[in-house]
């Protein structure tokens, strides 16, 4: 096309496009407020008609920028393909100038000046690296949780991310799986919430701003029942589970507004979920009328070839589209086959149409339309990455997430009086405290190390320092020098754990033990110095079998990894600055042929006797108790909680009731702190089973030393429902118990009716 032509079609295309939808300078009131009345799908409309139907399927298409490459590249001609016309989005693009120079030639070199949409897994923070998931679900708090993804919002936007591929609220039950690390844990309230916090963070209240940016409900859906816990696994599962545990975290992002939604690599009961017409049409775009857009996972349209779903890459183009998906993450499908399949008559235009319709009114909500650079700021950038209140609000996450799991004679907090041997691979690491999926963060100087942040509150002459041994590998050599460290010290803080790399994607383990010899160094100690007090300090992206350190070692602070000011946040909780008040978010198993464990499994017909565990014929096991080293819920503080005085606001509600049921809470011990009050119910019969506890509520409270206070929850008939024998989402009358505690580890006291 001649420049002159061509300049006539983008301006008429910024009339229509960009011109209507904002409070351009216009002096007539009446036109504005016309103006700003004008719905997305108005614009949608005239930009649609413009569009050919190559364009159209260009909205479909995501290419990497391979600045991170996390799977297959299957094209190197991104920049062509951006300046064809024929790419919606980009990942793997950063920094404000890199995704300003491609935006600009979306925006200037196409027919139509289709701005692009730049995604990227910003999935705990984007430089500012905040606790791993995993452990942000361990703080049990929303608000932080929240201000967390705000922050990663903040920084992400200024260098041109529009879109995070988070949160992932697979439910998580295998610590095997080392996407464990990247979920909310096993529990489907707990994660429900959770990722409506997430949700709420990124996008904020209003998209078209500069600093708020898309979220991604991922994957969909199954992702984390993968079997015996291998990456990419088959997964089948019946109606009970799929609806009861794995849909209701995606549903409540769906409720919190969440704007798209990501495949997940694995089949679903022999469809492999990027061709899963049940899930996304069915279930996600009729059923809970989601108006957002669906993108596969990485490479997953092809891999469709690959399960035996479709028999090359051109059906399953088909086959996704038709499923519901509307845009294809690196598999080059849609792009080389969906307009052959349109024009052969084997897939229906309208397909095209609705998929495109719904990536262009995400950049309309962001306001790309408006102004396509807004969110490529480099002076932004430059102000916002690693603001020191950001670095502060990851210490504090930090603290918040670590978990207290033993302190024998409370031998922490530590004081400063002390003299400490400070052992282990991970006292000193910069590497490997902020965890996987890590984004941009600065694995090097940036991160604050435990060592670090011990000496923010004890002088070097107080710090005995030896590593003692690596995270792998069998090398005893550094043994020795780690018993004269703990020899010399009053105390001993050993900080273990896993690399970085052994959680996250592909990074499964049959063995979830502390890896190399690790727990062999805390044994040397112990034997060596059998007096002192062995603090372990754990870095880890799952839940570990730690049946053998639980005895050996007098304290355990699980600090998952802890981001970038992780050091300052867990040297804050060593030494009582903040009295730890994380709660597991999942089970530590005692063994890992317990697994899958999780605190609400269902009852069998010949449940364990727990007078006699050991009985014959009975739901248990020969080696090994049915219990966990760790419930979920679980977490100690440095100060005591008694939970007294239960009440009911009636022992008999009907159908349109609601239960007020309080506690009293008292701190009993020495030390101000935040309790975690979990509410439990348990459904005694229904049609069908339901599990033995599940949680219903939860508040953080804070109390002071001597403080008591009462913690009232209204349980409500919605809080009752489940997706029953029926199919239908629907409370069934019958009786109920509940609890209100400090971990999923009780029995239950107290009943109430439903009639
Ligand atoms: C992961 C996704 C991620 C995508 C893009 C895939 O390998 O499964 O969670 O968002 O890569 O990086």
């Amino acid at each position: 096309m001649n420049r002159i032509i061509k300049s006539t079609v983008v301006a008429l295309l910024l009339l229509i496009s960009y011109g209507c939808n904002t409070t351009k300078d216009t002096t007539n009131k009446n036109e504005q407020a016309i103006i700003m009345a004008t719905p997305f799908d108005a614009k949608i409309d005239s930009l649609m008609d413009l569009m050919t139907l190559k364009e159209k399927i260009g909205q479909t298409v995501m290419y990497s920028g391979d600045l991170t490459v996390t799977g297959p590249v299957v094209s190197n001609n991104n920049q062509k393909y951006v300046k064809e016309g024929v790419v919606g989005a980009m990942l793997n693009v950063f920094s404000a100038k890199a995704t300003k120079d491609l935006q600009k030639i979306a925006v200037e070199e196409t027919r139509l000046g289709i701005p692009l949409l730049f995604g990227y897994d910003v999935i705990h923070g984007y430089k500012t690296i905040f606790p791993i998931n995993l452990g942000l679900a361990a703080s049990w708090d929303l608000e932080d949780i929240k201000k967390g993804s705000r922050i990663a919002a903040e920084e992400a936007s200024a260098v041109g991310i529009h879109w995070t591929f988070a949160p992932m609220v697979d439910i998580s039950r295998d610590p095997r799986w080392g996407r464990i690390s990247e979920s909310a844990g096993e529990d489907v309230y707990l994660a429900s919430q959770i990722g409506k916090a997430y949700v709420e963070g990124f996008q904020g209240e209003d998209l078209s701003k500069h600093n708020t940016i898309l979220a991604c409900a991922k994957h969909f859906v199954g992702y984390g029942a993968a079997q015996a816990g291998r990456d990419y696994h088959t997964v089948n599962m019946g109606e009970d589970e799929l609806r009861n545990v794995y849909l209701p975290p995606f549903k409540a992002t769906v409720e919190a507004g969440v704007e798209t939604f990501m495949t997940a690599f694995n089949e679903l009961n022999g469809i492999p979920a990027t061709g899963n017409k049940y899930i996304f049409r069915d279930i996600l775009k009729d059923e809970w009328n989601f108006k957002g857009f669906v993108v596969t996972d990485y490479f997953a349209t092809n891999e469709m070839v690959v399960h035996g779903y479709a028999k090359d890459r051109k059906e399953a183009a088909k086959l996704a589209i038709e499923a519901g998906v509307d845009q294809d993450m690196m598999s080059n499908a849609n792009h080389l086959y969906l307009e052959e399949l349109v024009n052969e008559g084997e897939v229906d235009v309208k397909l095209i149409d609705d998929a495109c319709r719904r990536v262009l009114l995400t950049k309309y909500k962001l306001g790309l339309f408006e102004d396509p650079y807004k969110y490529s700021d480099e002076q932004r950038e430059k102000e916002v990455i690693y603001k020191p209140e950001f670095l502060e609000a990851a210490r504090q996450s930090a603290a918040m997430s670590s978990v207290l799991l033993k302190n024998n004679v409370s031998s922490l907090p530590l004081n400063k009086t002390q003299t400490i041997a400070l052992i282990g691979p991970l006292a000193k690491d910069k590497k490997n405290i902020i965890g996987n999926w890590a984004a941009e963060g600065d694995r090097n100087g940036k991160a604050i190390s435990i060592h670090q942040g011990i000496q923010e509150y004890l002088s070097d002459s107080k710090i005995i320092y030896a590593k003692g041994c690596d995270i792998e590998g069998a090398d005893d050599i550094g043994f020795g020098a780690a018993i004269d460290a703990a020899k010399k010290a009053d105390k001993i803080v050993m900080v273990l754990g896993e690399s970085y790399e052994m959680s996250g994607e592909a990074a499964s383990r049959t063995n979830i033990k502390l890896p190399g010899r690790q727990t062999d160094l805390i044994k040397a100690i112990r034997k060596e110095v059998p007096n002192k007090k062995i603090i372990l300090v754990l870095m880890n992206g799952r839940p570990l079998d730690l049946s053998e350190e639980d005895i050996l070692v007098d304290t355990i602070l699980e600090t998952w990894f802890p981001g970038t000011s992780g050091g300052y946040g867990v040297a804050d909780v060593l030494f009582g600055a903040y009295n730890p008040s994380g709660k597991l978010p999942v089970t530590f198993p005692r063994n890992v042929g317990q697994i899958p464990l999780y605190y609400n499994m269902k009852r069998a017909g010949r449940p364990m006797n727990p007078d006699n565990p050991k009985e014959r014929y009975t739901s248990n096991y020969l080696d090994s108790p049915n219990s966990p080293l760790y419930a979920f819920g679980h977490g100690l503080s440095y100060t005591d909680y008694k939970y007294s005085d239960i009440k009911l606001s009636a022992n008999t509600i009907g159908f349109s009731d609601t239960l007020t049921a309080s506690v009293t809470v008292t701190n009993t011990g020495e030390y101000d702190g935040h309790e975690v009050v979990q509410l439990y119910i348990h459904d005694k019969v229904g049609s069908l089973t339901r599990p033995v506890k599940e949680l219903k509520g939860f508040q953080k409270i804070f109390l002071k030393k001597g403080e008591s206070k009462t913690v009232k929850f209204d349980v409500t008939i919605e809080d009752l429902k489940y997706y029953n024998a029926s199919s239908n989402f629907d409370v069934e009358p019958g009786e109920f118990e509940i609890a209100i505690k400090g971990s999923s580890d009780f029995n239950f006291e107290n009943t109430f009716r439903l009639e």
